[in-house]
């Protein structure tokens, strides 16, 4: 029996790490699932973005882009803008400037020309010197409308077009030519019905004349005012007299042209930010034209032939669904992991193995490095898988924002989510609790940032340019970096402190939920049946054994204890009062030793304080005063270094479902730091101590076994590396006769080397395994000793039963006191009576000859003789020490 010694940080990890790799095959296509699961979402956001596609499409009755039908340029990409001649804008024929009401300027016309819808356009001119003005309105307008059509844009040109319709949205389309309605050819005089047709593209119109009216105003303030005026707010009459433009030629010379333009913007729809200025260059041009006019004579003129707009991408790919949803739509995908994680690190915990593999010697460091790096590996691959697929189906979304910026801010966010995952799972104890509602508050933290980033990705991406290194403080992404940079390393920091305080036992947990529940079980009185009788004198055992025990320990504790595994010294619990209610004991000061290669067994009604009392040996609570030496190891300070020599077997089996039984061996067997072909022999005598060797058994996974191969199973991991203390809390329950005969088998052939101390309920079991017992009443030891001492001492008495016809009840019970004078009746129903006969007062021989006369008189329809069991010392010694203290 080697002494293998701690297992360094390292062989731990390694351990974990081989348990859960070997663990995660069996799972693997769980992983797989999980890491696919981008990939169905992705194709998810891909079939509804063609779904809405196709309604999309359907519901605007959107023909192909470029057809006839297409609506606008909205979605279609316009590889070639069309060329557009410039146009004027000019007021509707009937609200154009006449001579009327408060508007009284002599030189407009009369307001009769709207009846005949003849009105003139109307443009204002003033400037410093008049002449030059009126020498420039003279020529500000072409002659008779004309074009050469097979050179027609820049003959257009010559002429001086408008319309009464505002542009549209964009500039690709001007509605005054689309919309098929008449052209305004500006002229200084017009023949009466002058119409020309014109076809341009696709769009046939017609050209009509329209007088063209440029006044002189004596100041650009009176410009202003007439202006104001014009339009029909300012009018009582709620007339209209609308000006088409004006010009203020300021200082202009020979030298220099210096201009204002009075346009009017308000017929363009859309917002203000949408208000194309396309009707403003041929006003320009109208100015300088004129100018050079008159600069160099009427033969020389600058063309404006069209006004043209960019080239422009499709903006249909865009508006892709992954990009304006996308956001809420991968923080979720995303999110998706944290459940999994906080899941997966409390059911760990609710199913006890988390404490039962620190038990065997598992720290928490070991622990967290293999279960994080589990964690960021599973979470690395699932945003990788999310990433590829995406950019593979064609998202934007991933493809054009940079991917080294994408992996370092997922991996960051992986990292914080995980260690915010840690920090969750402290604080639940209970998968069922994780579900509910606060923890979606908690989430809602790191799902901020990972919001705001993924936003920003889908911003960049509809904009068509992706996120870059470069860019990140424009947008304010360099903060969400830094924010979830300390926050994981905060959170993962003060999760691991906050796991360090909740398992070394400061708060009750796991286990302790049975023991708090007050009080003895009252069922222990009325299972204690017929035959008991209470024993009053023997209330001072409990200060006999516990003096006993108590100068024992103290001796021990004088002279270094070396011989012994187990001391226990004045080890105390005590239960603060909750609600009202006194404090409880649970464990009052106890002194115990047990040495090495005995088994020590607790036997004690429920709620006597056994389950306490295993809790602070295996570190689970902390004992509120005394303590406990285990192989020299002070429990209160070096728990960590009594778990490298203990092994425990819970009343539970706790073990993984789909890892077999050999795993589970080589798995403890590496904690305690066996290796190479050591373990192997180990384990292979492990298996076959406790009969799971044969029949390929131990190569089954733990699902599969009977609940007697788990308990043994549980026993072998108890005992793997030889460990000099074991706890077994009720090894046995559960188990039909055969199982628990086997079990035992084990069980003693394991214990020569080691302190085991068992608790049970079995009194067959405490007498077939236990070299020394002690019954646990209310806190407190109340006798100790061997079996046969115990019964010799509490039981020392036959159980004499008999059964004759009521009539001769009374010679029966003179026949009993004839051979023994103290007997006892203890039981008496029709015929029925039941005796407690002092040892020391009878021979067997006497009784039997007794019954042999009694047979002779009458007739006797059954009788019995029995020993006293231990399970009527356990009910004396209980209810006896239950009723002194009540
Ligand atoms: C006004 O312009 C004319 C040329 O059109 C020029 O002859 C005259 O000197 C200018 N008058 C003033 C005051 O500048
Ligand atoms: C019309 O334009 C064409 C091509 O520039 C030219 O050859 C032709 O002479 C023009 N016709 C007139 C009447 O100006
Ligand atoms: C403009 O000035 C001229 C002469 O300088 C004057 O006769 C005329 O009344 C003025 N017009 C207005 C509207 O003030
Ligand atoms: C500008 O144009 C709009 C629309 O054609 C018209 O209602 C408004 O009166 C005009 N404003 C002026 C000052 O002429």
């Amino acid at each position: 029996m080697a002494d293998h010694g701690q297992a360094s940080f390292w062989t731990q990890a390694n351990a974990l790490l081989r348990k859960n790799l070997t663990y995660q095959r069996k799972h693997i296509w769980t992983n797989v699932r999980l890491v696919l699961v981008p990939l169905f979402l992705c194709l998810l956001l891909l079939s509804i973005q063609l779904l809405l596609e196709a309604v999309m499409n359907k519901v605007l009755d959107m023909a192909k882009c470029g057809s006839k039908d297409a609506p606008n340029g909205d979605y279609c990409p316009i590889p070639n803008p069309p060329l557009l001649p410039p146009m004027l804008h000019i007021p509707e024929p009937e609200s154009r400037a006449v001579k009327a009401g408060l508007f009284p300027y002599s030189d407009l016309p009369d307001l009769s020309c709207r009846k005949t819808k003849t009105c003139p356009v109307t443009m204002l001119l003033t400037g410093n010197n008049q002449s030059l003005g009126k020498a420039l309105s003279g020529t500000m307008f072409g002659g008779s409308f004309a074009v050469n059509t097979s050179d027609l844009l820049p003959s257009l040109a010559d002429n001086v077009l408008g319309t009464t319709l505002g542009a549209g949205m964009d500039s690709f389309r001007d509605p005054g030519i689309t919309s098929g309605l008449p052209i305004y050819s500006i002229q200084p005089q017009c023949n009466a019905n002058s119409t020309w047709p014109l076809s341009l593209g696709k769009t046939r119109t017609e050209v009509k004349c329209v007088q063209g009216l440029c006044l002189w105003r004596n100041s650009s303030a009176e410009i202003n005012k007439e202006i104001f005026k014009g339009s029909w707010r300012g009018t009582p009459e709620r007339m209209t007299n609308e000006i088409a433009a004006a010009y203020d030629l300021l200082s202009t010379d020979g030298k220099n042209l210096d201009v204002n333009i009075w346009y009017n913007a308000t017929y363009y729809s859309g917002g203000p930010q949408n208000k194309p200025l396309v009707r403003v260059p041929r006003l320009i041009s109208l100015v300088s034209n004129a100018y050079l006019k008159f600069l160099k004579g009427p033969g020389t003129k600058i063309l404006f032939e069209f006004v043209k707009e960019v080239p422009k991408n499709s903006t249909k790919s865009n508006s892709d669904i992954a990009s304006l949803f996308g956001p809420l739509f991968f923080t979720w995908v995303v999110l998706l992991l944290f459940p999994v994680i906080v899941t997966s690190l409390v059911y760990e915990k609710q199913e006890r193995l988390r404490i039962i593999m620190k038990m065997h010697g598992l720290g928490d460091g070991p622990y967290w490095l293999i279960s994080y790096a589990y964690f960021l590996t599973i979470s690395v691959l699932y945003i990788l898988s999310l990433v590829s697929f995406g950019s593979v189906i064609g998202l934007n979304y991933f493809r054009l924002n940079s991917y080294s910026v994408q992996f370092v801010f997922y991996f960051i966010y992986l990292n914080l989510q995980i260690a915010i995952a840690f920090l969750v799972s402290t604080m639940f104890s209970k998968v069922k609790t994780v579900t509910e509602k606060w923890i979606i508050v908690l989430e809602l933290f790191p799902g901020f940032s990972l919001f705001r980033g993924l936003h920003e990705f889908a911003q960049a991406a509809f904009h068509g340019n992706g996120v870059k290194w470069g860019d990140l403080s424009e947008s304010g992404m360099d903060k969400v970096f830094y924010i979830m940079l300390v926050e994981w390393f905060v959170t993962l920091t003060v999760a691991y402190f906050v796991d360090q305080v909740l398992t070394s036992g400061k708060s009750p947990c796991l286990f302790t939920k049975k023991s708090t529940t007050s009080l003895p079980d009252p069922s222990v009185e009325s299972q204690s049946s017929d035959n008991v009788l209470i024993d009053m004198e023997k209330a001072d055992v409990t200060h006999e054994a516990e003096t006993n025990q108590r100068e024992k320990v103290e001796l021990m504790r004088i002279e270094g204890s070396t011989g012994h595994a187990i001391v226990c010294d004045n080890l105390k619990k005590v239960y603060p009062g909750r609600d009202g209610n006194p404090p409880k004991i649970a464990v009052r000061g106890m002194y115990l030793d047990v040495p090495s290669g005995e088994c020590f067994g607790m036997l004690g009604p429920n709620g006597a304080g056994k389950t306490s009392f295993i809790n602070m040996m295996t570190g689970l609570l902390k004992p509120t005063s005394g303590t406990a030496l285990v192989q020299g190891w002070d429990i209160c300070k070096d728990m960590n270094k009594v778990y490298t020599s203990m092994g425990v077997c819970p009343q539970h089996d706790l073990l993984w479902e789909t890892l077999t039984g050999r795993e589970h061996l080589l798995f403890y067997g590496r904690l305690k730091n066996i290796k190479g072909p050591a373990l192997k022999q180990a384990v292979e005598e492990s298996l076959k101590s406790v009969s799971l060797f044969d029949g390929g058994v131990a190569d089954k996974p733990a699902g599969k076994y009977s609940g007697g191969m788990k308990r043994r199973l549980s026993v072998a991991i108890s005992f793997i590396g030889n460990p000099k203390v074991v706890y077994m809390d009720e090894p046995s329950t559960g188990l039909d006769p055969a199982s628990r005969k086997n079990l035992w088998t084990v069980i003693q052939r394991a214990k020569q080397d080691t302190a085991i101390i068992l608790t049970t309920h079995s009194m067959e079991e405490a007498e077939f395994l236990c070299d020394r017992l002690g019954i646990f009443v209310d806190g407190g030891l109340q006798c100790i000793g061997n079996p046969r001492e115990l019964k010799g001492r509490y039981g020392g008495s036959y159980v004499f039963t008999m059964t004759t016809s009521s009539e001769h009840e009374e010679i029966v019970e003179r026949l009993v006191q004839n051979i023994s004078p103290n007997a006892k009746k203890v039981y008496h129903l029709s015929g029925t009576q039941k005796f407690e006969i002092p040892k020391q007062e009878v021979m067997i021989s006497d009784l039997f000859l007794m019954v042999e006369s009694a047979k002779s008189k009458f007739t006797v329809f059954a009788w019995g003789l029995a020993d006293t069991t231990l399970e009527d010392v356990f009910f004396k010694v209980a209810t006896s020490a239950q009723a002194s203290l009540s």
